[in-house]
């Protein structure tokens, strides 16, 4: 099977890594890829946003499946234009990708499915959003509707703050993406991510994972894509797991698919673990980055199987996903600046000597100039072991970040912590 692989980051690097692991696999293309993608795929380069070019590029290459990593593309049809002309998609259609494009739309469905999630209310004018505050209480929770690079959620402790970013927003601090807003309650808990693969009529969950949005370590700091993850989620283990498929995914995909929109690829549920049970925070409809670094290392079964069998809408007779009982823990390496301007251009060595048995290096802002690894984006690299024991994976994957020379980098070095405390 030929499979056209879309996006650029760890979690495309992750993917192809497993990918090229399948029998079924006749070549992969990755577009635009990075240089550790390129081991496992040959690079193209395909426009972004270029629907027909994609197609184009998939009928001259006899695509059988294409992959869409990142959610923008998702958001803007593509995988609606690609079934259209017959190809097998791992990633949902435009309408049901709002879920992710959309706030005001998953709490709406929230609504009518009666998934528990924060109280809220949607607003296209900050006069009314500011009379609505009162109702709230503090800390609120304000968010752009649309996407905004997980930039767009603002958790305002005093009524001014609040004020100041319902006016940030209409006045266009995250573009168009604030256009509308949403005010929600704030919940107290801890946070876990959740995966399910969905194929429009049947879910399966497909792992769990904690992450690390803050930059600094003890969780302080601006907000970033996230500095690390590991997986399993201890605290959504046995019953809480099937509260989430029950009371979550399930009433969603049911939804969706009684409209007419079924969802078709990965659905992650960022949940809020409180005193009164899971509560929907977001929906994202592709994988986490770099949530999917460490489900792809805890992974035996053939993903390239399993992904077909979503886009297939055959699911129900797949054999269910399989993960190692072993704990898999990320680092991100980032760029000095990073969330902020990163700085490009340096030099990175030893990433060979760190990979081995149960450790990958994904790379994620990479580009070689001159026979040399550079960096190029913010987060460069994702670290990556299996362990038996989370504490074994933690002390695999900070060995490997040590023989990794970066000047210009920095990484946390608590990821794990909470788990860590715990145990
Ligand atoms: P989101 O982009 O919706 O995931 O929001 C980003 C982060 O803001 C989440 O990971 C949470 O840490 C936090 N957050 C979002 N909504 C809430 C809420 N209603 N209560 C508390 N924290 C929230
Ligand atoms: N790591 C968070 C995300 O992928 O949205």
């Amino acid at each position: 099977m030929n499979v056209l692989l879309l996006g650029a980051g760890g979690r495309e690097h992750a993917l192809a890594w497993k990918l090229a692991q399948s029998p079924r696999l006749t070549k992969l293309y990755a577009s635009p890829g990075n240089p550790g993608i390129a081991k496992h795929a040959e690079l193209v380069e395909i426009k972004d946003g270029d629907h027909r070019g994609t197609i184009d590029f998939c009928l001259k290459n006899s695509i059988e499946l294409v992959v869409i990593g990142p959610e923008a593309p998702l958001v803007d049809g593509l995988a609606d234009n690609l079934r259209t002309m017959g190809f097998l998609v791992f990633g949902p259609d435009k309408e049901p990708a709002r879920l992710e494009g959309s706030k005001g739309f998953t709490k709406d469905l929230c609504t009518e499915a009666k998934i528990p999630t924060a109280a809220y209310s949607r607003f296209t004018s900050a006069d009314a959003a500011h009379y609505a505050l009162k109702e709230f209480g503090l800390p609120v929770v304000i968010k752009a509707d649309g996407l905004a690079a997980g930039k767009g959620v603002i958790i305002a402790e005093t009524e001014e703050e609040a004020k100041a970013a319902v006016d940030g927003m209409f006045a266009g601090d995250f573009g168009k993406a604030g256009a509308e807003i949403v005010i929600e309650e704030f919940l107290e808990g801890e946070e876990a991510s959740f995966f399910a693969l969905v194929d429009g009529k049947t879910a399966l969950p497909f792992g769990t994972a904690q992450d690390h949005k803050r930059v600094g370590e003890g969780d302080t700091g601006p907000n970033t894509g996230g500095m690390g993850a590991y997986s399993p989620a201890p605290i959504l283990k046995g019953k809480m797991a099937k509260r989430v498929m029950k009371e979550i995914v399930e009433p969603t995909i049911k939804t969706l698919a009684k409209r007419g929109t079924p969802f078709s690829g990965v659905l992650y549920a960022g949940l809020m673990l409180t005193n009164d049970g899971p509560k929907l925070i977001e929906y994202n409809v592709r994988f986490g980055d770099p949530e999917c670094q460490v489900l792809m290392m805890r992974l035996e079964s053939d993903l390239l199987e399993l992904m077909t069998a979503v886009a297939e809408g055959k699911l129900k007779k797949a054999k269910k996903p399989e993960f190692a009982k072993d704990s898999a823990m990320t680092v991100v390496m980032a760029a000095e600046g990073y969330p902020g301007e990163a700085k490009k251009g340096g030099r990175i060595e030893g990433i060979d000597k760190a990979a081995g048995k149960n450790v990958e290096v994904f790379q994620a802002g990479t580009a070689e100039e001159k026979g040399t690894l550079i960096a190029s984006g913010g987060r460069v690299l994702n670290v990556t072991a299996r362990g038996k024991t989370l504490k074994a994976a933690r002390k695999a994957a900070y060995d490997a970040v040590g023989k990794i020379d970066f000047p210009d980098g920095f990484y946390r070095e608590d990821i794990g912590w909470r788990e860590l405390e715990r145990a």
